[in-house]
C-alpha cells in the first residue's frame, strides 16, 4: 500500500475495529494490572500499567505514524516527556544548546534541575545556524531546538542544524509543539527526536495535559522505555484516549487556527498600537524563509510587540473578551497572554528574558470576525 495521507494515519494508525467486539474507537483500558498465564506468561506484553497500557500503546504507534518516526513514547506533561529525554541523553559533565527563546519551563528544567547534576547548556538564537555551530563544545551531547520557538516564533532551519549537529557527533531534538506534525515533520528534515507537548494542539480542546516523544533511534527509545517504567512519568489511558481524540482531528483545526491567524496577522500588520507582529509567514521575518521550506503553512500562534511597554501590553490582554486572559496555547478556544509575566516568568533575568511588552495569541477556530472585533476593541 502506498503511504497514506496525514489524516488517515492521524485517525487509523495504531487501531483497526476491535476484533472481538467490532469497537471502532479505541477503549479506555482502566486497568492497572494485567492477568498472566502462568508466571512471566504476559497477554500482549502487558503486566503493569506504568510498564505499558494498550490505550497508550495505540496513542503511541499513532504519534510515531503522524511523526513520520518509528517509535512513539507517550508522557503525562511535555515537561515529563523532555525531562526523560534529558535523562536519557546526557550525564554529568555533558553539554547541551538551547534556543536564546526556549518554552521558559524547559529553559527552568535545564538551569534549576539538570545543573545540579553537572549539566552545562549554552544558548544560540536558532535563526542562526552558525551561532549554534559556534555555541557546541566537546562535551556537546544534544542540541535542542523549538521551531517555531515559543514565544518569539523565530525559525530554525531544521536541516542545516541537523548537519551542524551531527557534523559535530551530536543529536538534533526539535520539540514539534507549536507547528504540529501537520505542518512540519522533523524526522523526515534530519531531526534525529521530536518531542511534544500533546497538551497543546494535538489534544487541542485544553482538557488534557500530556507529553510525547518520537524518534527512529532504536537504543535512545529503549532507553527512553526505561525511563518510562523506571520513573513513571506516564499518561493515563483517559489521558491518551483524549489526545487521540484530539489528533483525529488535527488537520482540520490546523487549517482554521492557519487561516484565523492570518487574518489576525493582516489587522495586526500597520496598526498604530502595535510596534511589531512577529508570524513566520510574514515576508520581513527572519525566519520565513526557512519557515516557507520546511512548513506547510505558518501556524495559529502570534506574537506582538505592543506599543507603551509592559502597563499597554497587559492592559491589551486584559481587555480581551473573547480571546481569553490564561497561559497555554493550541486549543479550539482563542488565547491571549503577558509571556514576561506568565508562561515566561521563570527567564528574567537570564539571556532567556522576554520583552516586557510582548503579547502572544493562540488564535482558536471560532469565527474569525468575532476575533477581530475582539482585538480591535482590546486596543482602542
Ligand atoms: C514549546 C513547549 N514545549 C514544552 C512545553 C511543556 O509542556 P507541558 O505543559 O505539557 O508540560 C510547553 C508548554 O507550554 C511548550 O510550549
Amino acid at each position: 500500500m502506498t503511504d497514506q495521507g496525514f489524516s488517515t494515519k492521524a485517525i487509523h494508525a495504531g487501531w483497526d475495529p476491535d476484533p472481538q467486539t467490532g469497537a471502532v474507537n479505541v477503549p479506555i483500558y482502566a486497568s492497572s494490572t494485567f492477568a498472566q498465564d502462568g508466571v512471566g506468561g504476559m497477554r500482549d506484553g502487558f503486566e503493569y500499567a506504568r510498564t505499558g497500557n494498550p490505550t497508550r500503546r495505540v496513542l503511541e504507534a499513532n504519534m510515531a505514524a503522524i511523526e513520520a518516526g518509528t517509535y512513539g513514547r507517550g508522557f503525562s506533561s511535555g515537561m515529563a516527556a523532555t525531562d526523560a529525554l534529558l535523562r536519557a541523553s546526557l550525564r554529568p559533565g555533558d553539554h547541551l544548546v538551547i534556543p536564546n527563546d526556549a518554552y521558559g519551563g524547559t529553559f527552568r528544567l535545564i538551569d534549576k534541575v539538570f545543573s545540579q547534576w553537572g549539566i552545562t547548556y549554552s544558548v544560540a538564537p536558532v535563526v542562526d545556524a552558525d551561532a549554534v555551530a559556534a555555541a557546541i563544545t566537546p562535551n556537546t551531547k544534544l542540541v535542542w531546538i523549538e521551531t517555531p520557538t515559543n514565544p518569539l516564533l523565530n525559525v530554525g532551519d531544521i536541516a542545516a542544524l541537523a548537519d551542524v549537529a551531527h557534523a559535530a557527533g551530536t543529536k538534533l531534538v526539535v520539540d514539534n509543539t507549536f507547528a504540529t506534525p501537520y505542518l512540519q515533520q522533523p524526522l523526515t528534515l534530519g531531526a534525529d527526536v521530536v518531542l511534544h507537548s500533546t497538551t497543546k494542539y494535538l489534544g487541542g480542546h485544553s482538557d488534557v495535559v500530556g507529553g510525547a516523544i518520537v524518534t527512529d533511534d532504536e537504543q535512545l527509545d529503549a532507553d527512553i522505555a526505561f525511563l518510562q517504567n523506571g520513573a513513571g512519568g506516564v499518561p493515563g489511558p483517559f489521558d491518551a484516549y483524549l489526545t487521540m481524540r484530539g489528533i483525529k482531528t488535527l488537520a482540520v483545526r490546523m487549517d482554521r487556527h492557519c487561516d484565523n491567524a492570518e487574518k489576525i496577522v493582516d489587522f495586526f500588520q500597520g496598526h498604530d498600537k502595535i510596534e511589531k507582529v512577529l508570524y513566520p509567514g510574514l515576508a520581513d521575518h527572519p525566519g520565513h524563509d526557512a519557515a516557507a521550506k520546511q512548513m506547510s503553512r505558518f501556524g495559529g500562534m502570534i506574537s506582538v510587540l505592543v506599543k507603551g511597554g509592559q502597563d499597554a501590553a497587559q492592559e491589551f490582554c486584559a481587555r480581551t473578551k473573547v480571546f481569553t486572559l490564561a497561559e497555554s496555547l493550541g486549543g479550539i478556544e482563542s488565547l491571549i497572554e503577558h509571556p514576561g509575566a506568565m508562561t515566561h516568568a521563570s527567564t528574567a533575568g537570564s539571556l532567556l528574558e522576554v520583552p516586557d511588552n510582548l503579547v502572544r495569541l493562540s488564535v482558536g477556530i471560532e469565527d474569525v470576525e468575532d476575533l477581530l472585533a475582539d482585538v480591535d476593541q482590546a486596543l482602542a
